[in-house]
């Protein structure tokens, strides 16, 4: 029997996984989505999709990693010997995020210094992509900036650390710690936001349903991205977090308390972020739609200008550029983790030896969007990491799951052995039939928009050379990574 590293506590594991779950995707990506796909209306598909899709995978995860206790290629693996491919495209997946999150966070950690003394001056966005980035043009690379590759490095050993202490000593213990600091200061942010003048005005605006936008499909994309991305689902994190769960646990409720913690944390940065914007337009005599950005915009350019309007502007600063680098170093970890995991049990090797083989090579992969030409390396990466990574991979986990394996009967039975909420039909219905569908649906959907038009206006080769070839290749690693041997001989069997 195999020595598996374990959570020392339920509380510990819950932290782990909430931190993993709130992100970048719910203070930079939500809030933004939110309003860009009829801001109060959009909270339809959100709910249809955490309810039936967000929800039921990460049971669905949760009681794989617990019952197989192995990382995703291996859990996959124990299903059906088909299914260890998709395990390992979902950890490249893993890893190709691994390479661009932590300049996000590294810029956050950067603009948290910078708010002492609003460096940004009366022009955050030409700052940001002029004085701090010093952008490209599209398609080029440039030379390297300092000024993201040193908190890059730094970000990088803070991970190191974390994962090179383990489970319980590293991860638990900076969860411990990094989700409840997370939790105070942004509550303070928010009702700070709240009590701003103009925040009400902010409200109405992400609030007030756009009804029209209910029939659109992208709408409807949208939505099951967000929560795919934010639920840290179908991309091996969850199924790596409940392998370290001890026997004797709970999963349904962790299920329940983990999708719920990250959907409250989501609703709360966007309140929070639209009473600011509503602060923002109501000082600078603008409508908040002609304030709203999204993703990198709103919280590299927007906000620099809502802090230098605040009063004690500088503290503002700090706090919110402490919450994305909190909620960034968190969930980085547990994205790291997934090929920590799958390298140690494939190599056989120490977690050691893991951790500075695999979190080396995505370190030095990172280095590439450290240079001139990053933010739009990144802003193509991301876009096509998700959209045929994250969400195809989720769309193939349920058909092969559901379908293939026809595993989840099994799955059923095992998580109501050791939950107090029972599942019932719903479960198995949600995934075998409206999750596909809407999944299956929206890849036509996202797949004809890109082939008619050039996302993001960028030129073709530059899209297929860091957008399609980048996503086909994870999948592509995928398969080469079952062919290699598994150490232990029951494993090849
Ligand atoms: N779940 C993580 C996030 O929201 C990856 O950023």
């Amino acid at each position: 029997m195999e020595n598996r590293s374990q959570w020392g506590t339920r509380i510990g594991f819950l932290l782990a996984a909430m931190g993993s779950a709130i992100g970048l995707g719910n203070i930079w990506r939500f809030p933004a989505t939110a309003y860009e796909n009829g801001g109060g209306a959009f909270f339809l598909p959100y709910l249809f999709a955490l309810i039936t899709a967000g929800i039921p995978l990460l049971i669905m995860e949760y009681t794989i990693g617990h019952k197989y206790r192995s990382s995703a290629p291996r859990s996959f693996k124990r299903i059906s010997k088909g299914m260890e491919w998709l395990g390992w495209w979902q950890v490249a997946i893993s890893f190709i995020i691994s390479t661009y999150y932590p300049i996000i966070v590294a810029w956050a950690a950067m603009y948290a210094y910078f708010s002492f003394s609003q460096s940004w001056g009366d022009d955050p966005t030409g700052f940001f992509v002029g004085d701090f980035l010093q952008v490209s043009e599209a398609g080029t690379f440039g030379s390297m900036v300092p000024s993201v590759l040193f908190p890059l490095l730094a970000i990088w050993l803070i991970v190191f650390v974390i994962l090179g202490l383990g489970v319980k000593k590293g991860i638990e213990a900076a969860n411990k710690i990094f989700i409840p600091l997370l939790a105070i200061i942004f509550i303070i942010i928010v009702i700070r936001a709240v009590t701003l003048p103009g925040a009400l005005d902010g409200l109405e605006a992400f609030f007030a349903p756009d009804w029209s936008t209910i029939w659109d499909g992208s709408v409807w994309v949208a939505a099951y991205g967000q929560i795919f991305f934010s639920l840290s689902i179908a991309f091996a994190i969850m199924i790596t977090y409940s392998s370290y769960l001890p026997k004797k646990s709970d999963i349904t409720n962790n299920a329940f308390i983990t999708g719920l913690a990250n959907s409250s944390f989501e609703l709360l940065a966007g309140i929070g972020i639209f009473a600011a914007l509503g602060f923002m337009a109501s000082q600078t005599d603008q409508a908040v739609a002609d304030v709203a950005d999204s993703g990198v915009g709103l919280a590299f350019m927007v906000f620099p200008e809502i802090i230098s309007q605040m009063p004690a502007s500088g503290l503002f600063g700090v706090l919110f550029f402490s919450t994305l680098l909190l909620a960034g170093l968190s969930s980085l970890i547990s994205i790291s983790e997934t090929y920590i995991a799958g390298i140690q049990e494939k190599f056989n090797v120490s977690r050691g030896v893991a951790v500075t083989i695999g979190g080396g090579l995505a370190a030095i992969v990172s280095l590439f969007y450290a240079n001139q030409g990053g933010l739009n390396l990144l802003d193509t990466v991301d876009y096509y990491i998700n959209n045929y990574g994250v969400a195809l991979a989720g769309l193939f986990e349920v058909v092969a799951i559901a379908w293939f394996a026809r595993s989840l009967k099994d799955l059923q039975s095992y998580a109501n052995d050791v939950s107090d909420i029972k599942l019932g039909t719903w479960w198995r219905f949600c995934l075998s039939f409206i999750t596909p569908l809407v999944l299956g649906f929206m890849m036509l959907q996202n797949l004809s928009t890109d082939l008619e038009e050039n996302y993001a206006g960028y030129p073709y080769e530059f899209l297929f050379n860091f957008g399609w070839l980048v996503a086909l290749g994870a999948m592509f690693f995928g398969a080469l990574m079952t062919m290699k041997r598994w150490p232990n001989k029951k494993d090849n069997e």
